[in-house]
């Protein structure tokens, strides 16, 4: 479990290096540390393929390296003083190397653009998030000992056809971006700054990246967007610019067939990649109770190869600081679509994201969080302190009046409640059979393999025979609060 970041930051691979070998010695090098969530680690592929294309190969040591990238994230203070620590190691490598570029990629160049080229005066680009293609022309000009900025934040950028280089992973499970950017307006959220608007991307070039991830041994794809179910493609664009009557799902459901049919929801991007291969999983992050629809949960009930699994933000459990959240959905209407879940994919896991200590929130709300996470009997949570982010609406109208402390200890009530709740859920897994898909050798064994089912848990099983990338059926004999173990049954 992942305390202090999201679901999608993993808190285990913050700053890690990502190369692929390549064999060409005189190529310049490129050293890539890549924070954040799942979407920026997908956009480090994009960059990587970007650079490759302008000559440069991946280096896993920043002292053999011609530039050094940070592609950062910008969601919570403690994401960015870590880049800030990280830019002052660079240093001394700069001093001995004049020519080392540095640039700062990502979620922090728009909102820190002057404070990077002026203050820390040893970074040379700054390239926010819509603005890799134009990593070549960046470089030139920083060669020329110039400082090279592009923040600009696209309308239509989604690097559809961009083939990611993939860089670490396992060969066996890839992420693929279906969409871009966020139009929520979440009041603590500074992702609408950093990303821009909400556009999706062609399914036609989803499903093709799809189908070669495939072709390539990937068993496992999960689709990322701030908010999947939001996911709308008639022919490119900002969503808000799309016609009412299809983005409001109303209206859209009641237009005839062949209007439907010209263009494509999420469900409907579901349903074709389903059916790509009944061994290739899909997953995806993150759902939005505010755009959730059960025409969703019917295509995953439909297709053994969708998992049953839903990542749903709740934030919290109070209607009225929800309100103040601009979440867009109250405690029930968030209850009612648990129940949804519930009937139509039985089974299937939910987790979710939860802020301690958002502006004004009373203790008898915070208890409602808790009434809310027992209620639904989370498997897994991903759990935080409110940090303000500059410019958000909850920056600019409400006060961070809960003090650090009291933030703190409702914190650590959820986190404890978690736990149990995890524990609890693992439990009811006992003696059941589970198809897992292998995906690496065990960390603490050799003799082990470590997978996940459907339900995205981590499953430890003896080795054997089995490889990554094996579908294996494993009957679960004991678990902890974090893994379910147990043995092969053929
Ligand atoms: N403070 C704390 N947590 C935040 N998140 C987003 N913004 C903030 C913030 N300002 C959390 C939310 C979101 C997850 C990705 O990060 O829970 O769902
Ligand atoms: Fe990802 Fe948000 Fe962090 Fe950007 S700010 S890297 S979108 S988590």
């Amino acid at each position: 479990m992942y305390f202090e970041d999201n679901n999608i930051v993993d808190e285990s691979r913050q700053g890690e290096v990502l190369i692929k070998e390549t064999k060409n010695r005189t190529a310049k090098k490129l050293y890539l540390e890549s924070y954040g969530c799942a979407m920026n680690f997908s956009d480090s592929e994009i960059i990587a393929s970007i650079m490759a294309k302008s000559g440069f190969q991946t280096t896993n040591t920043t002292d053999d390296a011609d530039v050094i990238f940070l592609n950062t994230c910008a969601i919570r203070e403690n994401a960015e003083l870590r880049i800030w620590q990280r830019l002052r190691t660079f240093r001394t490598q700069k001093k001995q190397k004049p020519d080392l570029i540095i640039g700062v990629l990502g979620c922090m160049a728009e909102r820190l653009k002057t404070q990077l080229l002026e203050k820390e005066k040893l970074v040379d680009i700054v390239v926010g998030p819509d603005s890799y293609r134009d990593l070549p022309n960046l470089i030139a000009t920083a060669e020329t000992g110039q400082k090279a900025i592009n923040v600009l934040l696209s309308r239509e950028e989604t690097y559809a056809e961009i083939s990611p280089v993939r860089l670490g992973g396992n060969g066996i499970v890839g992420f693929i971006s279906i969409m871009r950017g966020c139009d929520n307006m979440c009041s603590f959220c500074v992702v609408p700054f950093t990303r821009g608007r909400e556009r999706s991307r062609d399914p036609e070039s989803i499903v093709a990246e799809a189908c070669e991830l495939f072709e390539n041994g990937y068993k496992e794809i999960t689709l990322l967007g701030q908010n999947v179910d939001s996911y709308l493609w008639f022919g490119g664009g900002p969503k808000k610019d799309l016609p009412e009557e299809i983005t409001n799902k109303a209206l859209a459901h009641q237009l005839p067939d062949e209007e439907q049919k010209k263009y494509t929801t999420f469900a409907d991007l579901l349903e074709l990649l389903a059916r790509i291969h009944p061994d290739l999983r899909i997953r995806f992050s993150t759902s939005n109770p505010r755009d959730m629809t059960d025409a969703v949960l019917h295509v995953m009930a439909k297709h053994e190869n969708i998992c049953d699994y839903v990542h749903l933000p709740v934030q919290s459990g109070n209607s009225r600081i929800l309100e103040k959240m601009n979440r867009g959905y109250t405690r029930e209407q968030y209850m009612h679509h648990i129940e949804s879940i519930r009937k139509i994919i039985p089974g299937c896991s939910i987790s979710t994201d939860i802020i301690s200590g958002f502006c004004s929130e009373t203790e008898e709300e915070h208890q409602e969080t808790l009434s809310m996470m027992e209620w639904v009997g989370y498997d897994y949570a991903y759990m935080f302190k409110y940090s303000e982010r500059p410019a958000t609406l909850a920056a600019r109208q409400y006060k961070d009046d809960i003090p650090e402390e009291v933030k703190a200890r409702r914190l650590q009530e959820i986190i404890d409640l978690q736990i149990k709740l995890s524990h609890q859920s693992n439990l009811k897994d006992l003696q059941k059979v589970h198809r897992v898909l292998a995906e690496n050798v065990s960390k603490r064994s050799e003799r082990h393999l470590s997978g996940r089912n459907s339900q995205n848990k981590v499953v430890i099983f003896p080795r054997n025979n089995y490889k990554p990338g094996d579908y294996v059926n494993v009957l679960v004999t004991d678990c902890t609060s974090a893994t379910l173990i147990g043995n092969v049954v053929d």
